[in-house]
């Protein structure tokens, strides 16, 4: 590499997106960490960037979204005799391995206070949150009979740690050729100015990009055409963190193909209108999801003549998607949503700053928003103790102790 040819080109690159202070320390670095710089930068689409702190953090575009309620179905009031139908044709379908399982384990667990990828955090002494997960889908093989393949989406930053944990504990006696990992996309993180922020003097400070890249990275890292060759046709996506996670149902397999839809999600009713869970809705007329980072109060509040919350069947990454629908729509990119988070930097004087509060954006997909590429799913309402206990906080709500105990009311 000319170091010094793409040093200048660089240079004009920045200038045009007032990005030259990545280079402020160039001379400080070896030649090697130069070349390196040199290669982070050229890896940033400063357009899109530019683009997305435009209109999500200047908000230079208004959203004009018509958000109305959505239908679902309720799981618990399916006839018995339709139950048993639904549960034999989705065994069927489990059986020939029409459904792979996918986790997504990208996120760091900052909230949780768990040092180290959150799959790894131990419910109870010796059951990490990865085993668990194992532990279920082995229970689904033997009862199928078959071999579930299971692809587990990482991040840069936690990829090499996963893994080893993995080798460690012997792939939780799941058979090592079905597991499979793959690695998210990263972005960088800008400061209120929209200034890139570097998290050493020859280092750019990247962060995950939000599990709604997970279709871009699984076309990229050739996880579709895998599936394609296995001959799976769904992939249930769940997140890392719910130990009671139910990836393998024949109902809700089965139901989807009943429906013909290439989406379906599960929901549960949200408690109150302060949890911190997406709900369900359709927007511009399409299916959709209202993360609660981003409802309004009035939204969230809303209630019908019977006193239930309006827009009250609540997201809890139980997802569902035909790998056609990823075939055709996963490169194409999802919209963006913005955080203000906290993170350590260097200064434009070249020390290190570390952050006691929120200073910087960070841009990112949401999984859920896939869903307006088709214009229906099947929403299938479950029951919350049957299925959705997360470890999100160190504690209070959604923390260890709430998880562990109805983790423990289910298995008994
Ligand atoms: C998420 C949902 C929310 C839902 C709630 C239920 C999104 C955007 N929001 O919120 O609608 O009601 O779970 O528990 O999904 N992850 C990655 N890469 C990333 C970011 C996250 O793989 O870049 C993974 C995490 O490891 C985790 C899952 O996505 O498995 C959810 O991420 P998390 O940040 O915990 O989402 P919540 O804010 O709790």
């Amino acid at each position: 590499m000319n170091t010094l040819l793409d040093y200048n080109e660089t240079k004009k690159i920045l200038e045009k997106y007032n990005q030259e202070h990545l280079l402020n320390f160039f001379e400080e670095l070896t030649k090697t960490e130069q070349e390196d710089l040199l290669k982070q930068i050229s890896e940033i689409d400063f357009e899109q960037l530019n683009n997305l702190y435009t209109s999500l953090v200047k908000k230079e575009q208004k959203s004009n979204d018509k958000i109305d309620t959505i239908e679902y179905i309720d799981k618990m009031k399916i006839s018995e005799n339709k139950r048993q139908e639904l549960e034999q044709k989705g065994a069927d379908l489990i059986k020939q391995n029409k459904l792979a399982a996918v986790t997504m384990a990208g996120g760091q667990g900052t909230r949780l206070g768990h040092n180290g990828p959150k799959g790894t955090f131990e419910l109870f002494p010796g059951k990490s949150l990865f085993s668990i997960l194992a532990e279920s889908l082995k229970k689904a093989c033997n009862k199928y009979q078959t071999t579930i393949e299971w692809y587990i989406m990482t991040s840069e930053e936690n990829n090499d740690e996963t893994i080893s944990f993995f080798e460690r504990n012997s792939y939780f006696q799941y058979k090592k050729q079905a597991v499979h990992f793959f690695k998210q996309g990263k972005l960088p993180l800008v400061n209120k100015n929209g200034k890139i922020l570097l998290e050493e003097k020859g280092k750019i400070k990247l962060a995950a990009d939000g599990n709604g890249s997970i279709f871009v990275s699984m076309l990229k890292n050739g996880i579709i055409e895998d599936m394609k060759k296995k001959n799976i046709e769904w992939m249930f996506i769940g997140s890392v963190d719910n130990c009671l996670l139910k990836m393998i149902d024949p109902i809700f397999l089965a139901l989807t193909e009943e429906k013909k839809v290439l989406a379906a999600t599960k929901s549960i009713v949200k408690a109150n209108p302060k949890e911190k869970v997406g709900v369900f809705c359709r927007r511009n007329g399409k299916p959709s999801v209202v993360e609660y980072s981003e409802i309004s109060e009035e939204m969230a509040e809303k209630k019908d003549e019977n006193g239930e919350l309006v827009f009250g069947e609540s997201h809890i990454m139980c997802n569902m998607f035909n790998i056609k629908l990823i075939q055709q729509v996963g490169n194409e990119k999802l919209k963006y949503h913005v955080a203000f988070k906290k993170s350590d930097y260097i200064n434009e004087e070249g020390k290190k700053v570390k952050a006691e509060e929120p200073n910087c954006y960070k841009f990112e997909s949401f999984i859920f928003d896939m869903f307006e590429r088709v214009d229906n799913i099947l929403i299938m309402r479950t029951k919350r103790e049957e299925e959705f206990a997360p470890v999100k906080n160190k504690e209070g709500v959604d923390s260890p102790e709430t998880a562990r105990q109805l983790y423990l009311n289910q298995n008994k």
